[in-house]
């Protein structure tokens, strides 16, 4: 009998979700498996929503950002009756595998779904915060990046036009792949991460004092932060209102929000995401169940979904270093003034 593999995409869309699609579609075709597409993440399995993704469907997608399944988030599916029904869409059906692309919510509810339902189920690492293990990337992240620095490099013209310093509120949720490499991309005069912060007063004293010592050093000058969100309630409009009220600096914040996950996707996404979709599919055809593909040092790797969720990931210290030698004030005061 024909094999049948489902696939949605849960949770926040990432750029390269679609070339992941159309990979998977097409990588099933060549091995004479038919694709059905869930609509709108967990939810269509529980509402039965499901459409046949056939060549026609996925061709010209590739380019195009969000997801032509949709996504969601769906409460349902936490509780045990929204997987029970989730389940039994399944089988009627008679889908075998199921291939889910998302971050580690989406994962969470894969393993979960794995205990109720005898098919197979393989994940694919796609969301901009990166912060999926077993995988030096997800899909998405690279896109997010690029987004990110182009739209700072604008804040930093008029940054540098008015000598004025800005707050820049980057996306990861917990995770600073994000903030970090942006910052460091974008020569940001400061990086605030989740992984690298103290308390809001804390920072507040640190900037003023690094801010001080930046204009000894440069006179009056552009000065960026970058921060990534949930450091603290009211993110960078707390930082913002504590600096000019507290310290009497005058600072702009800007929250960059959701420009962050639309997009193109850059050919590093593409091209990783359209990787994963032929793994995914090949992991089905070698019988593999309850596992995550994923890419590490350019090869591509079979991650236990319940591993690839534990967020052992870290940044990697290096970069926390070079960043923090750009900063240090000791040594910026001693560069000789221009
Ligand atoms: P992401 O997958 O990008 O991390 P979320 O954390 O919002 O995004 O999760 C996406 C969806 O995955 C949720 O809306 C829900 O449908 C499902 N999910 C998340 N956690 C669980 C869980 N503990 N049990 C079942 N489903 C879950
Ligand atoms: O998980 C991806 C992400 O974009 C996070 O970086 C961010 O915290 C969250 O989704 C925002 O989600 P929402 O769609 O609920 O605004």
């Amino acid at each position: 009998m024909e094999k049948t593999i489902a696939i949605l995409t849960s949770g926040g869309d990432a750029p390269g979700m679609n070339a992941a699609i159309r990979a998977t579609v097409l990588a099933a075709a060549h091995y004479g498996i038919k694709t059905l597409g869930v609509m709108r993440g967990y939810n269509g399995l529980i509402d039965e929503n499901v459409v046949e993704l056939t060549e026609e469907k996925v061709r010209n997608i590739i380019h195009q950002g969000g997801t032509i399944l949709k996504s969601a988030r769906c409460k349902e599916f936490k509780t045990d009756e929204g997987i029970e029904r989730a389940t039994k869409t399944l089988e009627k059906l008679a889908i075998d595998s199921l291939i889910v692309i998302g971050g580690d919510g989406s994962f969470t509810g894969l393993c979960r779904l794995q205990k109720q339902w005898h098919g197979k189920v393989i994940g694919i690492p796609g969301t901009i915060d990166n912060d999926i293990d077993g995988t030096d990337l997800t899909i998405g992240y690279s896109t997010a990046i690029n987004t990110c620095i182009e739209a700072i490099d604008k804040i930093r013209d008029t940054a540098d036009a008015f000598e004025r310093i800005f707050l820049v509120e980057v996306m990861g949720r917990h995770s600073g792949y994000i903030a970090m490499n942006v910052g460091i991309a974008t020569a940001a005069e400061q990086v605030l991460t989740f992984e690298t912060h103290s308390s809001l007063e804390s920072e507040v004293e640190n900037i003023k004092q690094h801010i001080t010592a930046c204009r000894q050093q440069r006179g009056d000058c552009s000065y960026i932060i970058v921060i990534a969100e949930n450091l603290w309630p009211g993110g960078v409009n707390a930082l913002a209102s504590l600096l000019s009220e507290q310290v009497g600096i005058d600072c702009t914040p800007c929250v960059l929000g959701h420009i962050q996950r639309g997009g193109r996707p850059v050919a590093k996404d593409r091209v990783l995401a359209t990787r994963l979709g032929v793994a995914a599919v090949e992991a089905v055809v070698g019988e593999l169940s309850g596992v995550m593909v994923g890419e590490e040092s350019g090869s591509i790797c079979y991650v236990p979904l319940d591993k690839a969720i534990k967020h052992e990931k870290t940044l990697n210290p290096e970069l926390i270093y070079a960043q923090n030698n750009i900063l240090d004030i000791a040594k910026l005061a001693d560069l000789p003034k221009l």
